[in-house]
């Protein structure tokens, strides 16, 4: 592809920034606008990041012609509304994790980016880096036997102030945030989808959104998953991957490092460290690989669809959780 992918960025929060920077080492996207709720953010963003183009809403970042592709960073349960309209604008999308969080919502967004002819691609990031796509090769070819249990965990301490995180009505606390990246992995592994979901929680007594959770997913042919999240919590990040005659452990799962990244393979008596020299920046990665969808050069390494699987283990907690 010769011309660069030219991005608008919906949302001017954290990810947004981040993605902002990432879009500057990106092989094959560049910054082309920002929409904000409000204009004078998105021009303030705009000046931060040196994008050309802001816009004080979705509608008018939509009608702009020379953007190709939309990023949507807004929380949780207004994903949906901005992937709906910038598919319907001819636009290609990346949306934040997890895409929708109900399986309707995500299956909603799939039909209009079908519809519309549009790439749609889930923001799980680690899923496009060399270490994920490694350690799937080695499960591929056997080397710890039959999977038997996945054990992974995501936590980290938040402060008092207002966030997104904290909001029940946005879909708050740790299980959409950063057990969606639990679930992600476990089914990933799994290669299926768990028919028995289980979970216990402690509810923030302020916030009511579940800022401590553990569950365990049971799948049909054997394996289980188990996995911790928590946002008042020390942080914490692995995954582990137990086999009939081997393990795997992963101590960075979600955000490998873009200059060199390990696992660890013990089986047959020995470790073995894999090691990923300059895999990439996570976020310009994921950049790179809708552009190469959009482009037909590549099949996404996780297909939309992926989506609805995730989200229904979600919902099932989050409705065993607060009826
Ligand atoms: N992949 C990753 O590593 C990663 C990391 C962090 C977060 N995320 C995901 O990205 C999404 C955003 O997270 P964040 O940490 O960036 O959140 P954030 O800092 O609160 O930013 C969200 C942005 O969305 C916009 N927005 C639109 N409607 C909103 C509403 N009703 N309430 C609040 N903000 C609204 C706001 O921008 P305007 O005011 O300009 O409209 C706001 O700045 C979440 O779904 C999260 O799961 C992914």
């Amino acid at each position: 592809m010769s011309k660069k992918m030219r991005w608008g960025i919906l949302g001017t929060g954290m990810i947004a920034n981040v993605f902002a920077r990432a879009l500057e080492h990106a092989q094959r996207g560049c910054k082309q606008a920002v929409g904000s709720r409000s204009g004078p953010k998105a021009a303030a963003f705009a000046t931060t990041h040196q994008i050309p183009r802001a816009y004080g809403s979705t509608e008018a970042l939509l009608a702009d012609p020379e953007v190709d592709a939309v990023y949507v960073s807004t929380p949780h349960p207004v994903h949906r509304s901005g992937v709906l309209a910038a598919a319907a604008a001819g636009k290609h999308v990346l949306c934040e994790k997890p895409m929708g969080v109900t399986p309707g919502e995500c299956e909603e967004m799939i039909e209009a980016a079908r519809r519309h002819g549009v790439v749609l691609l889930e923001a799980f990031m680690y899923r496009v880096h060399p270490q994920t796509l490694r350690l799937q090769e080695i499960l591929r070819e056997g080397r710890i036997g039959t999977v038997r249990t996945i054990r992974s965990s995501f936590t980290y301490g938040m402060g008092d102030a207002y966030n997104v995180r904290t909001d029940l009505s946005l879909r708050g606390g740790g299980l959409y945030d950063v057990g969606c990246y639990c679930i992600n992995f476990s089914r990933m592994v799994a290669g299926q989808e768990p028919d028995r979901i289980a979970a216990s929680w402690w509810l923030g007594p302020k916030t009511g959104v579940d800022e401590n959770l553990a569950a365990v997913l049971g799948f049909p042919s054997g394996p289980l998953a188990h996995f911790d999240v928590g946002i008042r919590c020390a942080g914490t990040s692995f995954a582990e991957i137990v086999g009939s005659s081997g393990r795997i452990h992963i101590p960075n799962p979600w955000k490998p490092d873009a200059r060199r990244a390990s696992f660890d393979v013990v089986a047959g008596g020995k470790t073995e460290t894999v090691v990923i020299e300059n895999g990439g920046d996570i976020f310009s990665l994921e950049a790179d690989h809708l552009a190469a969808v959009a482009a037909g050069e590549a099949k996404p390494l996780i297909p939309a669809e992926n989506a609805v699987g995730n989200a229904v283990v979600m919902d099932t907690i989050w409705r065993q959780m607060h009826g």
